[in-house]
């Protein structure tokens, strides 16, 4: 089979690895995909996540039998709907469904409808209004999310009143993130963990879960990013609490979906809290989660490409399989300045750095100039590493990153710590 991967991210290349993986042949493309991705064998295209017609043409000319999309811009902004207007296949909920992760309000109000537990909000887009609600407050943290898409970057943990003023500032006068309308929600304590699930209308298939490490430095500290690193299975979270989140979380936010006309193929992903109180809904997004993509899909024993294929030919699948030993740990190597300003064009390595060794590697954001890779983004590269305990993990992938010049880059030391 053909398969179109949408996106130039780890996450693509651990989803086009993935795809390769098949007992057929499948020959796989990433659009626009990066430097790093072509090592392994990913045919990369020159084409742009957001050149819808440019993305089908080539879909058309190629044969592809579907196209899968990584990330949430392209879903948010209707590619499913293009794709299906010219009668081709693709992975991913359309235009509306897509609201889930692009409005953080049409998510919370679809939980809601579906009594499905997530923090308590008010929403807002005046400056005022917003301020005197923060005043009625008597206690600190609380959180201010920016509705729209912000790349993990729009929420705030606020510590006290100077803190609110000055992002509902930003936020609401300044329109950063481009939005116009904040959520101020209650904060909840306790270990997050990522649940994501293969769905096509009433169906939802789980995948293992996995937790991200979002933070910049070790000890969770410094800013959030887009992960730092994953870790699959999360052995702190119990399977009760797993069983638990199928029954009150997936299920009836998928039984919701159908219920009022929210029509979702693709990958659904829940980031949950396990707070004192139970189990809360954080966020949920329309697509696989990055970086934990990286860690779970390596478990998948079935067939990516069929169960793909399977779902939007409306079959129902039942015997998707995964590895139930193990761990699998992957730890990102980032520019140096992320994630705020990261530096760009400086060399990470010769390319042969990076095929003659043991563990896997998925790429972001790198590029390519006189046969090195050089940094082009914030998280240039995960190095994986699937093994019978965390600390064998961290073992081997630690060996090998000592090895690795650090001059331009770097990476957390303690990823996995909160699993076990
Ligand atoms: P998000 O971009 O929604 O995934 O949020 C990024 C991170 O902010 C989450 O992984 C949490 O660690 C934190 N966060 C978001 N909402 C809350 C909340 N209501 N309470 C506590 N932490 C939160
Ligand atoms: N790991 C968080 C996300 O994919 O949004």
């Amino acid at each position: 089979m053909k398969i179109l991967v949408v996106g130039s991210g780890a996450r693509e290349d651990a989803i086009c690895q993935s795809l390769r993986k098949s007992d057929r042949y499948n020959d796989v493309f990433c659009a626009p995909g990066n430097a790093g991705m072509r090592l392994f064998g990913v045919q990369t295209v020159g084409i742009g996540e957001l050149e819808f017609e440019k993305l089908a043409n080539f879909a058309i000319e190629n044969d592809i039998v579907y196209t899968i999309v990584g990330p949430e811009q392209p879903l948010v902004e209707g590619i499913v709907d293009y794709f299906q207007d010219r009668d081709l296949k693709i992975f991913g909920p359309n235009k509306e469904a897509a609201l889930i992760e692009g409005s953080k309000t049409f998510a919370k109000d679809l939980m809601k409808k579906a009594n499905v537990p997530t923090a308590f909000y008010e929403e807002f887009t005046d400056l005022g209004q917003a301020l005197e609600y923060v005043e009625t407050k008597d206690q600190f943290p609380i959180v201010i999310k920016a509705n729209g898409l912000a790349s993990g970057k729009g929420v705030f943990i606020i510590k006290d009143m100077g803190e609110a003023i000055d992002v509902l500032n930003q936020l609401l006068t300044d329109h950063k993130f481009k939005t116009d309308k904040v959520i101020i929600e209650e904060y909840l304590d306790g270990e997050e963990f990522s649940l994501m699930a293969f769905v096509n209308g009433e169906s939802f298939y789980p995948m293992p879960i996995a937790q991200d490490y979002k933070r910049a430095y070790d000890g969770d500290k410094g800013l959030n990013t887009g992960g730092m690193g994953a870790i699959c299975p999360v052995q702190n979270i119990d399977c009760d609490v797993v069983y638990q989140s199928y029954k009150d979380v997936l299920k009836p936010f998928v039984k919701a979906m159908n219920k009022y006309g929210v029509n979702y193929t693709g990958v659904l992903y829940a980031g949950l809290i396990l707070t004192k109180d139970g189990i809360k809904v954080i966020e949920f997004n329309v697509r696989f989660g990055d970086p934990e993509t990286e860690v779970v899909l390596p478990r998948l024993k079935s067939d990516l490409s069929k169960v793909i294929l399977g779902l939007l030919n409306n079959e129902d699948i039942d015997d998707i399989t995964w590895k139930d030993q193990g761990v699998d740990l992957g730890v990102f190597v980032a520019s140096k300045g992320y994630p705020t300003e990261p530096i760009i064009g400086k060399t990470i390595g010769p390319k042969s750095q990076f095929q003659n060794q043991q563990l896997k590697i998925n790429f972001a954001g790198v590029s390519e100039s006189n046969n090195e890779l050089v940094t082009n983004g914030g998280r240039l590269y995960v190095v994986k590493t699937h093994a019978n305990t965390l600390q064998n993990a961290q073992d081997k992938i630690y060996s090998y990153l000592d090895t690795v010049d650090q001059t331009n880059v770097f990476f957390r030391r303690d990823i996995g710590k909160n699993a076990y």
